[in-house]
């Protein structure tokens, strides 16, 4: 998968591709990441990359010009990629929208906007796709592409390897991850729960589905509209309640 970044802050982005899973992706050639100065791609001695609004108001816009060459220049370097601009209006990324960009086979171009954001037409004519990473405003786009190409780096074939796993992650499922432990077995009085040290590998697992659904009841209890309980969760989910009523009643 090739990431292209479009920003005028090539020194925020560049750093991101050198660290940690996304460094080791890069790696095994599973990645590759770069950034393109959007300012080089400017049409006058001053190198302006942006203008007043027309019709008055406050801010600066992204010009048009530097904006499409940039983006005709990184298309000709990743044909058929996905141009997809950062913005707060566009549609919510989650972790679906993360599997579907990990599917695209060509490469993602991302549109990093500053200022006010980037000339309309653009959007128009050169735009695949919008995209949002929540409701609020951030100074730029950069962060915004840099969550995007962590969360669909991670989803690509051969990138986490043995030692962590994709399926089993929050929202995979639309459930969230059961807890984790690791030693020591007691902290601050805190034990680790006994079924966890127990080498049973079928409780273990049956606990950690529990664990899964209690998380997801109580802190996400939304998801549940996304797909309803199964006959095993509901089963989990009942023993559940009669404990609850049995310490109630205590
Ligand atoms: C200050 S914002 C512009 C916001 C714009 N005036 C508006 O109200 O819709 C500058 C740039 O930051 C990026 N940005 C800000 N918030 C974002 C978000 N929630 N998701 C994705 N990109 C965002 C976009 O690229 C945007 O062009």
């Amino acid at each position: 998968m090739k990431f292209t970044v479009l920003t005028l802050f090539p020194e925020l982005v560049d750093p991101f591709f050198g660290h940690g899973i996304i460094a080791r992706a890069v790696e095994k050639k599973a990645i590759a990441g770069r950034s393109v100065n959007i300012r080089d791609f400017s049409c006058d001695r001053h190198n302006t990359v942006d203008d007043r609004p027309y019709g008055g108001g406050c801010g600066m816009v992204m010009k048009p010009e530097p904006l499409s060459a940039a983006i005709r220049a990184a298309k000709a370097e990743a044909p058929g990629s996905r141009v997809v601009h950062m913005s707060p209006q566009g549609r919510p990324f989650d972790q679906k929208l993360a599997l579907e960009l990990a599917e695209e086979g060509n490469g993602l171009i991302f549109i990093c906007g500053r200022y006010e954001g980037i000339d309309e037409r653009i959007c128009h004519s050169l735009v695949d796709d919008e995209i949002s990473i929540g409701d609020y405003v951030m100074t730029g786009g950069e962060l915004a592409a840099m969550v995007i190409i962590d969360a669909v780096t991670r989803l690509l074939p051969g990138v986490l390897g043995g030692e962590t796993s994709a399926e089993i992650d929050s929202f995979q499922n639309d459930r969230l991850e059961y807890a984790h432990y690791t030693r020591p077995p007691e902290f601050e009085t805190m034990a680790v729960p006994d079924v966890l040290l127990s080498g049973d590998h079928q409780k273990i697992e049956r606990w950690r589905q529990a664990s899964s659904l209690k998380r997801t009841f109580l802190k996400r209890p939304d998801l549940f509209k996304q797909r309803s309980l199964d006959p095993e969760e509901r089963k989990l989910l009942k023993t559940w309640c009669q404990e609850l009523e049995t310490l109630i009643n205590e």
